[in-house]
């Protein structure tokens, strides 16, 4: 057996934070293992050998939070480089601002919109009103945008990304989609929003090269966990996976393809579309999103590289799929969860549910002073 203080089942940003804790505050022993060849979960990032270019291998990662802890603590581990992120999708042929403000209502509907109090005029003429809060993502959408906005944007992007019609989703799918009543054409309102400089691998190489952690790449953990002796274990893969054996059903996921995409000599600043992202929802067109990476961090190279992104069911799990048969499921297996001694169920997988980044870092953070209280300012730069 090869005894630790701390085993964890993951090298995402939970599983990561949570060995930085340990190694660092208390000095702990920490084995962290990965069953893919690389650390840094779905946050990881490489340099694309034919371009030079920097690009995320599971899909676009923007930094984004509200919460200055948070800040604080990833400053400890990259330079940052600030980044306001803007999309626009292709509708009707025409760019427009995502997520929708004034200026995407004028061009779609040939309007001169220009105060915030016009706009929420417009939008609550085109708003349904229900006596009852929204039920699903199209009552949910209806209630926010109307049908105009709906039928083109809401309802075939969510077709496209889920494969459901909106009636069978939750509310919280449309609910989380910003509308805005000005002119901001920011994707997001936080107050810190930034790319690390180098990359979101270096923070995970940073992370983790404390002395105290050992880093076990290709390795499922439950194929190594009989010769493990652990005081305390944190998983962070899919909660379904770690209660196989009982049989249950699986939870179910929605994922994401990739095609990869190179456009050959474009200039070394040349780009094949306006912004980093461009949304597609409209039905015309079989993927979500284009993401060129040449646009961000200022990166030149001779040609630039596409991402074509296409849900689909199976491969990575990626998105949880909130419908009441899924929760029910989770809440079996939170359960069951509840009752292993000795381990914490931690991140995106294990609590079925979308985090963004700073979520799961804050997560992880609390969690770790939650189980050893937390500690003093003078030992800790982000108390
Ligand atoms: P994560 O999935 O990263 O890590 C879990 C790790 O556990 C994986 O590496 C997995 O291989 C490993 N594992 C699973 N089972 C195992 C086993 N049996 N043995 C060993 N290892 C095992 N957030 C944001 O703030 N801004 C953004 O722009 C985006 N964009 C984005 C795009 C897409 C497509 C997705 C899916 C997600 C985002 N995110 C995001 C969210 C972000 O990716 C997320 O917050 C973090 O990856 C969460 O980290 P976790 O460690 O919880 O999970």
């Amino acid at each position: 057996f090869q005894e630790y203080d701390v085993c964890i089942a993951g090298a995402g940003l939970s599983g990561a934070v949570i060995a930085e804790r340990y190694a660092s505050q208390l000095n702990q022993s920490v084995v962290i293992i990965e069953k893919r060849n690389h650390i840094g979960g779905n946050c990881y990032d490489y340099i694309d050998e034919e371009t030079g270019i920097r690009v995320s291998q599971y899909g676009a990662h923007l930094f984004h939070t509200d919460n200055s802890r948070v800040w604080k603590y990833v400053q400890l581990f990259s330079d940052w480089t600030k980044y306001e992120h803007e999309v626009v999708g292709v509708v009707n042929g025409k760019h427009v601002p995502i997520p929708v403000n004034i200026e995407t209502v004028n061009t779609l509907f040939d309007l001169n919109i220009t105060s915030t109090e016009e706009m929420d005029n417009w939008l609550s003429e085109e708003q349904v009103k229900y006596d009852h809060e929204p039920k699903n993502s199209e009552e949910m959408a209806l209630s926010r945008v109307g049908r105009r906005l709906y039928e083109l944007i809401f309802h075939p992007y969510t077709i496209k990304q889920w494969n459901k019609e909106p009636s069978e989703l939750g509310p919280e799918v449309t609910a989380r989609i910003p509308v805005r009543n000005n002119h901001d054409s920011r994707y997001f309102g936080d107050p810190f929003q930034a790319l690390p400089t180098s990359g979101y691998t270096a923070i995970f190489d940073n992370l983790l090269c404390h002395p105290n952690i050992d880093v076990r790449l290709d390795t499922d953990y439950f194929k190594v966990r009989d010769t493990l002796r652990c005081k305390h274990t944190y998983f962070t893969g899919p909660i379904d996976t770690y209660f196989a054996h009982l049989g249950y059903k699986k939870l179910e996921y929605r994922s994401l393809d990739f095609e990869r995409k190179v456009v050959r000599d474009t200039g070394e600043r040349g780009t094949f579309q306006p912004k980093f992202v461009v949304n597609h929802p409209s039905a015309g067109t079989d993927f979500t999103r284009i993401v060129e990476y040449k646009h961000l961090l200022n990166q030149t190279s001779d040609h630039t590289i596409l991402f074509v992104e296409r849900s689909k069911d199976g491969g990575e799990p990626y998105y949880p799929v909130p419908n009441e048969e899924n929760k029910a499921l989770y809440r079996r297996y939170q359960g069951l969860a509840a009752k292993e001694d000795n381990v914490t169920f931690v991140g995106r997988l294990a609590n079925y549910k979308y985090f963004n980044m700073d979520q799961a870092i804050i997560n992880a953070l609390e969690l770790f002073e939650k189980d050893n209280g937390v500690l003093s300012q003078e030992k800790d730069p982000i108390a």
